[in-house]
C-alpha cells in the first residue's frame, strides 16, 4: 500500500480496526535481504565503463578530451572500426538462421571452422581438438573456470589482469591467484609461475593457468619464445604430479606481432598429453563485432576417452547456462573463416586495421621512450600499461588535463585503440607530467 490512510484487513474476523495488510506481514529483520549472502555487495558499475562515460560527457559538453579507456579498436574519426567484408556476411544471414536455435554446443561447420583456425600452424593436432560455442572469449573463460577447478579452488594467471577474471571467478564460486608477471620489460618472471603452481598444487590438487597471449590485456605484452619454453618446462614438469590445465586467451590473437601465435600453438601442443590445453577464441576483435558475441573453447586433448568426456561436460555446461548461441553469429563467423574469396577480403582489411594499430604503437614507443616511461615490450596490441607507483592519484591528474585511462594495480593503461596517432603525444606527454 502506498501513502493514504492504512487500510484495514478485511474480512477477517475479529480484525483489529486500523491493522494493516503491511501490520499482518512478518517485520522484516534490519539485515533481512532477497539477495543472497554471496550476492550482497556487488557493484554493479563497471569502473572503465564509468569512466569512459565521463570522458564522452565532457567530450558532448564541447572539452578536448582524449578519451583511452575503452577496449575497441577506433578508426581516426573516432567510429568504430569494422571491417567491410565481416559487417556484409553478417548482414547477408538469412531470417531462418537468426530466428532459429543452434545446437546445444554448436553449429558443427563452425565449431570445425574455429578448429582449423586455432591449428593453422599445426593441423596435424586438429583431430584431437574439440570445440563448443560460446557468448565470446568470456563465455568460453567461464566454462574453462567452472569446468577445471572446483568450487572455492583459484584459477592462476598474471598479476597484471583482464578484470573479469576476476568477476568470472567470482560469479562461479571460484578464486584468483596471481603470480608476478614481468622478472623485466622483457620477460615472464618464470621462478613466480613455477612457485605460484607450486602453492595451488600443494593446496587444492590441481592447476588452471590462464594466459592471455598475444597483446596482453591490460599490458600489451606479447610473450616471447623464450618466455614460452620456460612455461613449457615448467607445466610439463608440475603436470606429472597433478592435473594442470593451460588455457591460452587469445582475443586478440589477429593484431600481435608475426608469428607470435604460430609459436605460443607450437609450444602448447608441446603440452598435449601432459596438460590439458585449452584455447579461448573470440571473434569480437578478429572480426570486429564485438556484440556479435560469437566465441568457442577448444581443447586439445589426445586421449580419445577424455577428449569425449571433456566435449560432454562443456555441452552439459552450455545447457546449463546459456543453452545454446547465437546461430546467425555463427553463420557468418563460419562464412569468413571456410569461403575463400570473403577469408581473403577480410584478411586484407585487417590488415589494414593492423597497419593502423601499427603506427600507433610506433608512435607510442618512440614518444614514451624519449619521455622516459617504464612500460613492458610493445609490440602491438589494442593496450598499453605504464607502471605507476600511484595509478589512482595519476589518473586523476590527467583527467584534469583532459586524458582519460584506466589505473590498475601498480599502472596506467592507455588505450592506444582508441586515440589517433596525432593524439598520442598529447598523452604520453600528460602522463608524464602527472607521473612526476
Ligand atoms: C583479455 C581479454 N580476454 C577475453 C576477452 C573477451 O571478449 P569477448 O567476450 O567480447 O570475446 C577480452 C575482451 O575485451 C579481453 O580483453
Amino acid at each position: 500500500m502506498r501513502g493514504g490512510h492504512p487500510a484495514p484487513i478485511p474480512g477477517r474476523r475479529g480484525a483489529v480496526p486500523g491493522r494493516t495488510y503491511r501490520d499482518a506481514m512478518p517485520k522484516p529483520k534490519a539485515m533481512r535481504h532477497h539477495l543472497v549472502d554471496s550476492r550482497l555487495g556487488r557493484s554493479g558499475d563497471d569502473p572503465i565503463f564509468a569512466l569512459n562515460h565521463e570522458a564522452n560527457a565532457r567530450l558532448a559538453a564541447g572539452e578536448d578530451v582524449l578519451n583511452a579507456t575503452l577496449g575497441a579498436l577506433l578508426d581516426d574519426d573516432g567510429r568504430l572500426a569494422i571491417l567491410p567484408t565481416a559487417a556484409r556476411a553478417v548482414s547477408e544471414v538469412g531470417p531462418q538462421d537468426w530466428a532459429a536455435y543452434a545446437p546445444i554446443g554448436g553449429l558443427a561447420p563452425f565449431l570445425q571452422a574455429v578448429i582449423a583456425d586455432v591449428f593453422v600452424d599445426i593441423p596435424e593436432l586438429a583431430d584431437q581438438a574439440i570445440a563448443v560455442a560460446s557468448p565470446g572469449g568470456s563465455g568460453a573463460l567461464r566454462h574453462a573456470i567452472a569446468t577445471f577447478l572446483e568450487p572455492g579452488q583459484a584459477l592462476l594467471t598474471t598479476d597484471f589482469f583482464w578484470g573479469p577474471y576476476q568477476t568470472l571467478a567470482d560469479e562461479n564460486e571460484r578464486r584468483v591467484r596471481t603470480f608476478t608477471m614481468f622478472a623485466s620489460k622483457d620477460s615472464l618472471d618464470l621462478a613466480a609461475l613455477d612457485a605460484a603452481m607450486q602453492t595451488s598444487i600443494a593446496e587444492q590438487g590441481r592447476v588452471l593457468l590462464i594466459l592471455n597471449d598475444p597483446c596482453h590485456n591490460p599490458s600489451g605484452y606479447s610473450m616471447s619464445s623464450a618466455d614460452w619454453d620456460g612455461v613449457v618446462e615448467i607445466v610439463t614438469r608440475h603436470a606429472s604430479s597433478a592435473p594442470v590445465t593451460v588455457v591460452l586467451d587469445n582475443a586478440y590473437a589477429a593484431y600481435g606481432p608475426p608469428d607470435a601465435m604460430a609459436t605460443a600453438m607450437r609450444s602448447l601442443a608441446a603440452l598435449a598429453g601432459h596438460a590439458l590445453v585449452l584455447i579461448a577464441w573470440s571473434a569480437s576483435k578478429s572480426f570486429t563485432h564485438y556484440g556479435l558475441r560469437v566465441g568457442a573453447l577448444v581443447a586439445l586433448a589426445p586421449d580419445a576417452d577424455e577428449r569425449a568426456a571433456i566435449e560432454a561436460a562443456l555441452t552439459y555446461a552450455c545447457r546449463g547456462t546459456w543453452s545454446n548461441c547465437n546461430r546467425g553469429g555463427m553463420v557468418a563467423v563460419t562464412r569468413l573463416l571456410t569461403d575463400p574469396e570473403l577469408r581473403k577480403a577480410v584478411d586484407s582489411e585487417r590488415e589494414e586495421l593492423i597497419r593502423l594499430l601499427g603506427d600507433r604503437v610506433d608512435v607510442f614507443n618512440d614518444v614514451a621512450g624519449a619521455a622516459g616511461l617504464a612500460y613492458p615490450r610493445y609490440a602491438g596490441g589494442f593496450f598499453t600499461t605504464v607502471f605507476a607507483e600511484d595509478a589512482a592519484r595519476s589518473a586523476r591528474r590527467m583527467r584534469d588535463e583532459g586524458v582519460y585511462v584506466v589505473p590498475i594495480r601498480g599502472a596506467l593503461r592507455l588505450g592506444i585503440c582508441a586515440l589517433r596517432a596525432a593524439d598520442i603525444p598529447r598523452a604520453v606527454e600528460t602522463m608524464a607530467r602527472a607521473l612526476g
